[in-house]
């Protein structure tokens, strides 16, 4: 798990004005809204006696913990102490507030503490602004590390025999060559693959004239933890996004968006989650008995070949955001006799803010060491 980029925590249409707990990355965070409806995110953990401020309500535009009923402001600056109305509210009294930013129908949240000039930018997605599709979203539970599902989401070779008879082709599971372009956080691929000739399911049968002709497809990812498949069938565009959110080492929750440019009416979106929850479905089994749980480091550790190129491009590109000291370590801090010590991911006022750095109480959360260069 990476800290210093944007992570999409929660699709807008969950986050009303009364807070929400989201737990992302090993941590507790809380989603709300202010007055305005702009989306707020914030480590969900009172810096008082570590209440749950997900628990807790709105006054104004202040969260309060439910515990003792600190109040504290969007930017995690607690503005109000009840049981000592006379005191003036100590700097240290603050939360880790994360700049928010709501879009293509996701809360995104900078998980990290670099100022905004070293921050990875912010994702540009394709298609989501595209009025010419439907969309449908939804949420499907592994029990994995997210980078196995983010992985098999990039993984063409697997159709012909995970998902034989839908769109792989067991007759012919040859991938065609094919070159990653890169982008600025992420990288993509197109190949043509020639589906199954044979029975063509459900209600798509009305929209094939003769023989299924060759698909063109795209698999693109982008950091820290989104992918894209897109199909270009005969009757228009079908674009799958997996958001693979890390909800610890052993589970992860896929938030995902299927949009289409055919069948657009309501009347469609039965057939259409079907078919998402069927591809999952067949992937589930085979994601989670994969081992290692965890994606090695070592490029090598795994037999690649060529047809997966755009795993290794992934696995590059983390490699150099693990080396810049940017994954979170997934252990979390044991105290001397054993308990689990609560700890944060650094919001950018830690670092950004000279006047606060000495006022934080909650730990940062460890990071991984760089590796050697050998
Ligand atoms: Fe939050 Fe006391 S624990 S106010
Ligand atoms: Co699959």
């Amino acid at each position: 798990m990476l800290k210093n980029f944007w992570w999409p925590l929660e699709f807008s249409h969950v986050v009303e004005e009364k807070p929400i707990r989201v737990t992302a990355l090993e941590q507790e965070f809380v989603i709300y809204r202010t007055s305005n409806g702009t989306a707020n995110v914030m480590s969900d953990l009172c810096v008082h006696r570590g209440g749950a401020l997900s628990d807790g309500w709105m006054e104004g535009d202040c969260v309060v913990c439910p515990y003792h009923g600190w109040e504290f402001k969007p930017d995690g600056a607690c503005s109000k102490i009840p049981a000592q109305p006379d005191l003036n509210v100590p700097k240290k009294a603050r939360v880790d507030a994360y700049p928010t930013i709501e879009r293509y129908g996701y809360i995104w949240a900078f998980l990290g503490d670099l100022p905004e000039s070293e921050r990875p930018p912010f994702p540009e997605l394709p298609h989501f602004d595209d009025p010419k599709f439907r969309t449908i979203r939804g949420t499907y539970e592994w029990p994995v590390y997210y980078e196995r599902a983010f992985e098999n989401s990039l993984d063409a070779a697997h159709a012909p025999f995970v998902h034989g008879g839908a769109f792989g082709n067991r007759e012919n599971p040859a991938i065609p060559d094919y070159q990653v372009t890169e982008y600025p956080l992420g990288g993509e691929m197109v190949v043509t693959l020639e589906p199954p000739k044979r029975n063509i399911p459900g209600i798509w049968k009305r929209l094939y004239k003769d023989d299924r002709p060759d698909v063109k497809t795209r698999a693109a990812f982008w950091m820290p933890c989104m992918t894209l498949l897109e199909v270009t069938l005969p009757m228009g565009l079908m674009v799958l996004f997996n958001f693979h959110i890390p909800v610890n080492e052993f589970k992860t929750i896929t938030k995902w968006t299927q949009m289409r440019t055919f069948f657009k009416g309501k009347w469609a979106d039965g057939d259409a989650l079907k078919r998402v929850m069927k591809i999952f479905d067949q992937d589930y089994p085979i994601v989670v008995a994969q081992r290692p749980e965890l994606l090695p480091y070592d490029i090598g550790a795994e037999l690649s070949v060529k047809s997966d190129g755009i795993q290794i491009a992934y696995r590059k590109m983390r490699q150099k955001y693990i080396d810049m000291g940017w994954q979170i370590d997934i252990h979390r801090i044991k105290t001397e006799i054993g308990r689990e010590e609560a700890v944060v991911i650094p919001s950018p006022a830690r670092k950004g803010i000279p006047e606060l750095e000495k006022a934080w109480v909650l730990k940062e959360v460890p990071t991984t060491a760089p590796k050697k260069k050998e």
